[in-house]
């Protein structure tokens, strides 16, 4: 057993969460549960990053104050992770004083280190990346992603000395094959660095909101550099209570592309400034896409995405937690972009769930509940389903290792589609009562209990009540996957009833 700390990043406060915030989020809880269920010591963190121009701007622009706007908001993504039972161990703010102890502790580091140092900083800025660009890397003076008009900005500015890192983060990167993944991504941090690194301003005084410099209080620290900070304010850095060295470097940081320079290049080098360890592992995902369109907040200010039909608690309250859960976890592998369709919702929800495994369940149910005495029978050692299960059991396992929770459900659901041949060829609907219907509904059973375990990361509620209406004492997620994923466990302690369908079809329009 390990330890396992994962991340989210944290979600800027200028609007309300929506599906692509989901993504990362629902993505990394997967991953912390199913670290939890191997028995590791797990800590999941999420939170929101609260300073910064474009935070203040949204908070202007809404007629408040910016500790109101970000209190508001901050609150709704709480309230979004809630409705999709989101397991993180703590939520962190960056406006909390906890964060600006920890970032002025930190900075003030590398400041004691040498690494910082005051220029004038000419250049242009996009807002809605709060990032900066040069004119060759833009259009034409415009926002590359976004498309907006960047800012011509002129500061007296502290800069960081990132270009002393070249060297020690290839040579990092080529000690750790594994420090980015997928390897498409790693590449590009790697080239990305070996194309020469240059310094960057990291203070402001054109805005105060913002975490003080400590040296200088004329400055607030530019918002990447106090947000990357997040993930070691929230174990305590600077702070006596700390539990850094429990949790640092066994950081997993899951991020969305367009942020791996922050991730991949910053903070690996701000670390070493400091005398830490860089993070473990950072593992870039896609985005979810409509319309071939990246799915964000801003776009949505500025009318080219309607977001308000896509909120994540409209999804939950259409489809069910459990099935919004499944299919952002299902649909693409964790690494390439991915179509989002409330169509595709709707078809993953009649297939994968309805059809295989809420018919599986049911199915099983009834045939124990009207044939077997309402109780379920036992596995046999050397059922056909044994292998699959067991192949299923490594799939998964391999699957959620290489933060890949597509193929760890694909590995899951072979063992559902397995099971529902077996029955088909044995059609237990058919059979007498007897040893020989007892034996292949103990192996169905048993099938089912493996899935219940092997889907919870994904699908913790629906696996939760399959554990039960199976007629087992407990939770699927009770004894450690090493513990309970051998075959021939099943042991049912109540009866087994019919039960209403777990996902009753969705009828699709068209
Ligand atoms: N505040 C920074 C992160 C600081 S971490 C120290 C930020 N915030 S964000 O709200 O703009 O994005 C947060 C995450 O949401 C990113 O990983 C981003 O990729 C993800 N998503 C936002 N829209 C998305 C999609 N349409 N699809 C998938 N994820 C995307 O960046």
């Amino acid at each position: 057993m390990g330890r396992f700390y994962i991340t989210t990043p944290i979600y800027y406060t200028n609007d309300a969460p929506h599906v692509g915030s989901a993504y990362s989020t629902v993505n990394a809880d997967a991953l912390a549960r199913w670290h939890r269920l191997l028995g590791d010591d797990t800590k999941f963190l999420t939170g929101t990053d609260e300073h910064g121009q474009k935070v203040s701007d949204a908070a202007r622009k809404n007629g408040a104050e910016p500790q109101e706007w970000v209190a508001q908001t901050s609150l709704r993504f709480r309230e979004a992770w809630d409705a999709l039972n989101i397991s993180y161990d703590d939520f962190i703010r960056t406006t909390e004083p906890r964060h600006h102890q920890s970032v002025q502790k930190f900075l003030g580091a590398i400041y004691d280190n040498g690494f910082i140092y005051k220029d004038v900083y000419q250049g242009l800025y996009c807002v809605s990346c709060e990032d900066y660009y040069t004119l060759e890397a833009s259009n034409d003076g415009r926002c590359p992603i976004h498309g907006s008009v960047l800012t011509e900005m002129q500061e007296e500015n502290w800069f960081f000395r990132l270009s002393a890192f070249e060297d020690r983060l290839l040579e990092y990167y080529d000690q750790h094959p594994s420090f980015v993944t997928p390897e498409t991504k790693r590449n590009e941090a790697y080239s990305f660095i070996k194309g020469g690194l240059k310094d960057i301003s990291i203070t402001r005084t054109s805005i105060s909101w913002g975490v003080k410099v400590p040296w200088d209080d004329q400055h607030v620290f530019y918002v990447w550099y106090d947000a990357l900070i997040n993930y070691l304010t929230a174990i305590g850095y600077g702070r006596d209570d700390g539990e850094v060295e429990a949790w640092w470097p066994y950081s997993n940081h899951l991020i969305g592309k367009e942020i791996i320079r922050f991730h991949c290049v910053w903070w690996p080098a701000m670390c070493m400034a400091a005398g830490l360890e860089p993070p473990a592992h950072v593992h870039v995902h896609g985005w979810l896409l409509i319309g071939g369109q990246k799915l964000s907040k801003t776009m949505a200010a500025e009318g080219g995405v309607k977001l308000t039909d896509i909120a994540p608690v409209s999804l939950t309250n259409e489809f069910g937690v459990d099935p919004v859960r499944y299919y952002l976890l299902r649909e693409t592998s964790l690494g390439n972009d991915g179509e989002f369709s409330l169509e595709g919702i709707a078809h993953r929800y009649n297939t994968d769930l309805a059809n295989n495994l809420g018919n599986l369940v049911s199915r099983v149910c009834t045939v124990v509940a009207t044939k077997c005495g309402g109780r379920g029978p036992l596995a046999s050692n050397d059922s056909v389903l044994r292998s699959v299960a067991e192949g299923a059991v490594r799939g998964a396992t391999e699957g959620w290792e290489k933060f890949n929770p597509q193929s760890a459900l694909e590995a899951t659901w072979s063992l559902i589609g397995a099971t529902n041949a077996y029955l088909e060829e044995h059609a237990p609907w058919k059979m007498e009562s007897g040893v020989e219907l007892d034996a292949v509904m103990g192996d169905a059973l048993e099938a089912i209990r493996l899935v219940a375990i092997l889907a919870s990361p994904a699908m913790p509620a629906v696996c939760d009540e399959i554990w039960r209406r199976i007629g087992l004492a407990g939770t699927p997620t009770e004894s450690v996957l090493s513990v309970s994923s051998s075959w021939g466990q099943y042991r049912g302690v109540g009866a087994i009833e019919k039960g209403a369908p777990l996902f009753p079809r969705i009828k699709i329009d068209g």
